[in-house]
This record gives C-alpha cells, sequence and structure tokens, in this order.
C-alpha cells in the first residue's frame, strides 16, 4: 500500500513534469474517446491509479493552460495560486458554513483585496465567491429578482416568481450565461428586452435604454444587465451614463465584467470600466484573467441582505452562532470548496501590480496579432482590437462559404497542436475568436500563431 507522501510526491512529480513542458504539450486534443471499461471490484492503490490514468489518459491531456489556448476567455494557474489550490484539497474545510475555521474569513479578506484591485468602495459592497462567471451572474440575478419583488410588497423566494411583479431585464448584449441564469431562475429568457446598439458596436446605447424604460409601465419592475466587456466585441457600455439612466428610472443595474472589470485594475484601461462602482451587482470571474485554477468566480453587490433573503432561514443544524458571513446563504450550494484560498495566495504573491502585468501584456499580445492579421491578404479583422480578443475572418476564396471556410480553418489551426481558437462572429460575419488571457504567454507566442494560422491557410488549399 502506498504512504500518503508516496503519493503525494508523485503527484508532484507528475504536475511539476506538466508545468514545464506546457509550452511543448500540445495544446488541445480533438479527437478523444472514452474507455469503456466496467469498474473492478478492488482497487489498485493510489500510486497504481495514478499509473493508470496517465497511461490511459496522460497524453490527450491538453495545455489549455499553456500560453497559446486561445478559446473563449481561458486562464492558466501562476506558482501561487496552484500551491493554494492544492493547500485547498489538504485542508478541505467547507467555507459554506462559518465557525469552525479561518475559511471564512480569509474569503472576506480576499473578497476585500478583490475591491481594492477594481477600486470599488469597500464599505459599499459585498459577495462571495462562485463556480464561476455563471455562477456570479445567477446570484446577483437572484438578488435583482427578490429587490424587485420586495418593491411590490412580495417576497418572491417566499411566494414564487408566479406571484410576483411583471419583471423586465433590459440588455443589449448579454453574456449567454446571463440569459441561462433567467432561464435557470425562472425567469426565462424573454424577460430580457433587446436594447439598442451604439453604432455598429455591441455596446448599450444609454439613449435608447432611457426611451425603453420611459415606455415600461409604471409597474413593471426593470433590471439593466450592462456589459463590461462582452466576450466577443470586448465592448463596455457607458457605465455612468447607463448608471444615471438606471436611477432616474429606478432600475437594478447589474454589470457583467468576467474578464473586462480588470481593466480597472490597470490606470490606463481603467476609464473603460469606470461607473461600475454605481452598479447594485457586479459578476466577475478568478479563472479568466486572475489565472486561478478552475473554478472560481464572484459578484459584488450593495444588496447582500436582499440576496441573503432569498436564499432563506438556516436550519437549526447550520446555525452556530458565528458572525461571519454563512456563504451558504450567498450562493448555490451549501458545502462549498474553499475557492477564496488560490485568489487570496495570488494577491498575496503578485499583488494588484502582478494582475496589472498580465493585463497588460496579453492585450500587447492581441494587439500585435490583431497587426499581423491587418497586414495579411488572406485574413481580415472583423474588429479593431480593443483589449485581449482578436475575432478576425479567414478570406474564403472564390466559390467557397465563408461560414464553412472560417469552420475547417480552425480545425485545421486546432488540429496543429499548436494553437486553440474558437469560433467567432461579428457584425454578421463568421469567424474565429483568439483571447488572450494567460499569464505564460509571451509575446513571442504570437508569432507561433501567426505560422499556425499561415500552414492553416495553406493547408485548405493544397
Ligand atoms: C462576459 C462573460 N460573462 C460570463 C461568462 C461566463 O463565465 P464562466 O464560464 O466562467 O461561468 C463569460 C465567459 O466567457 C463571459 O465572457
Amino acid at each position: 500500500m502506498a504512504t500518503l507522501d508516496s503519493v503525494l510526491v508523485r503527484a508532484k512529480d507528475i504536475a511539476l513534469d506538466a508545468r514545464r513542458e506546457m509550452t511543448a504539450r500540445p495544446v488541445g486534443h480533438l479527437d478523444v474517446s472514452v474507455r469503456a471499461s466496467r469498474l473492478d471490484d478492488s482497487g489498485v492503490g493510489a500510486e497504481a491509479a495514478m499509473q493508470n490514468l496517465m497511461a490511459d489518459y496522460g497524453a490527450e491531456f491538453s495545455a489549455s493552460a499553456g500560453p497559446r489556448y486561445l478559446g473563449f476567455v481561458t486562464g492558466g494557474t501562476t506558482p501561487a495560486a496552484l500551491a493554494a489550490d492544492w493547500l485547498v484539497s489538504a485542508f478541505d474545510m467547507n467555507t459554506g458554513i462559518p465557525g469552525d475555521s479561518a475559511a471564512a474569513a480569509v474569503s472576506v479578506e480576499a473578497h476585500g483585496w478583490l475591491k481594492d484591485l477594481f477600486n470599488l468602495p469597500r464599505d459599499e459592497f459585498d459577495g462571495a465567491f462562485t463556480t464561476g462567471a455563471t455562477g456570479a451572474n445567477l446570484m446577483s440575478l437572484v438578488a435583482a429578482r427578490q429587490w424587485a419583488g420586495e418593491r411590490a410588497g412580495i417576497d418572491i423566494a417566499e411566494e414564487g416568481v408566479a406571484a410576483g411583479p411583471p419583471i423586465k431585464v433590459f440588455s443589449t448584449t448579454p453574456h449567454s450565461s446571463f440569459v441561462k441564469a433567467a432561464r435557470l431562475i425562472g425567469l426565462g429568457a424573454k424577460v430580457i428586452q433587446a436594447v439598442g446598439a451604439v453604432d455598429d458596436t455591441e455596446a448599450m446605447d444609454a439613449g435608447a435604454l432611457d426611451a425603453a424604460l420611459s415606455e415600461a409601465p409604471a409597474e413593471l419592475q426593470k433590471i439593466v444587465c450592462a456589459s463590461a466587456g462582452t466576450v466577443t466585441g470586448t465592448a463596455f457600455d457607458d457605465l455612468p451614463e447607463i448608471a444615471a439612466v438606471c436611477r432616474k428610472h429606478e432600475a437594478w443595474l447589474h454589470v457583467d465584467g468576467a474578464f473586462g472589470l480588470f481593466a480597472r485594475a490597470v490606470p490606463e484601461m481603467a476609464h473603460l470600466a469606470a461607473g461600475a462602482e454605481l452598479a447594485d451587482s457586479i459578476a466577475v470571474d478568478g479563472h479568466k484573467w486572475l489565472n486561478v485554477p478552475y473554478d472560481c468566480g464572484f459578484y459584488f453587490t450593495r444588496h447582500i441582505d436582499v440576496l441573503e433573503r432569498s436564499s432563506g432561514p438556516l436550519p437549526v443544524y447550520l446555525d452556530v452562532g458565528s458572525d461571519l458571513p454563512y456563504y451558504v446563504n450567498r450562493s448555490t450550494e451549501m458545502s462549498q470548496r474553499f475557492r477564496a484560498l488560490p485568489v487570496w495566495m495570488t494577491l498575496k504573491a503578485y499583488g494588484a501590480e502582478g494582475v496589472r502585468e498580465i493585463v497588460r501584456a496579453n492585450c500587447r499580445q492581441a494587439a500585435l496579432l490583431g497587426d499581423w492579421i491587418d497586414a495579411q491578404e488572406h485574413f481580415r479583422l472583423l474588429l479593431p482590437v480593443g483589449l485581449n480578443v482578436v475575432c478576425f475572418q479567414a478570406v474564403a476564396p472564390q466559390g467557397c462559404d465563408p461560414g464553412d471556410f472560417n469552420i475547417r480553418l480552425m480545425e485545421a489551426v486546432n488540429r496543429s497542436g499548436k494553437v486553440i481558437v474558437t469560433p467567432g462572429a461579428y457584425g454578421g460575419q463568421p469567424g474565429i475568436r483568439a483571447a488572450f488571457s494567460n499569464w505564460i504567454t509571451r509575446d513571442e507566442d504570437v508569432a507561433v500563431i501567426c505560422t499556425a494560422l499561415s500552414d492553416a491557410y495553406a493547408s485548405l488549399l493544397s
């Protein structure tokens, strides 16, 4: 029987190898199959299980935490965050209920540091950690829904949405996770009313919002979902203007800043997300630009009391008489992983300046790729590079459907093992997205990405 020492040392060796070869390991594996074996009655022991795992699947573990994984918006894991994540499992403390460990206290401290990082007033916002920005959007919308009910004298958590007042959410480019949240909590996707955009962008037109809210019936409870960085166009809504419109019409303002809120950490970019401090709720991701491991997100709200009311009273066995937050009432889960610890360690280890360096580097790399694309005959930008996302199109040869050609190009790039990109579309044009959000990406990686794109294009013509 292996000892704990030998198992952990073996795991450390595998992890170290993985990290050392992260830039060389294939970025993605497109054809992975399930080994359909049956469960054995007796186990093989932890060390042998680890050997089996690496033999069966190890070669197909991808470098999605590596420098050239540009799909979706995918962060990596810094050494401090990785070490913290190991400690989370070693101590395995439940953060949902306070009173028997420092986990809730560390969470409060880390959440406070995040407010400092994003320049949010400490005393005005509270919140919690979630599984990601989806969870943060969900909890924010739960709070807004409860607020809407209470304004009409109805406790929606108790009575249900059907008993509540009419509610509408106004948004221009809501992320799919926000729409999913509306579906999940019984408001329905159709609760979202589209608001016109500024010119050809994904950003909300504050005048159009004002007009829509003015036309809304008096009894309607209004929630506005604004964006600080849309996932493809990286558009930032004009938050000060939108906040003023929300104040005028007594609407709840939610800001989805999954990755865009990080602009507030960087002085020369902070203007992009100015006004987020006026929001009622803000959703942000940890496993994107903060480069902590999956899964981690967090939200900030001015109305934590409203959110806690929507979660309901604590049963006797959970009420341990602590003054610390009962995160059980601020999140969907009762028992919770100690997600705050990798955040705490990251901010302690690297400080706000460490985060700024990552954001600046990734934006510079996106700009470099954008410049290269702009100079190519076979590629064109679908919009100017604004932050960390490059959205572009491969120009299809005569007679080829642009949508089909771009999908085939994306597959050819992704099969190279050098880069992963994902589909994008902008202004009705099909294309490809490349999002930079990893701390180990270097400017030199951009040259590798450009070569992979050129080679893939050539391979489709040959
Ligand atoms: C703007 C925005 N909101 C929400 C999300 C959902 O985040 P997660 O996948 O971490 O739940 C994303 C993910 O890309 C996003 O870009």
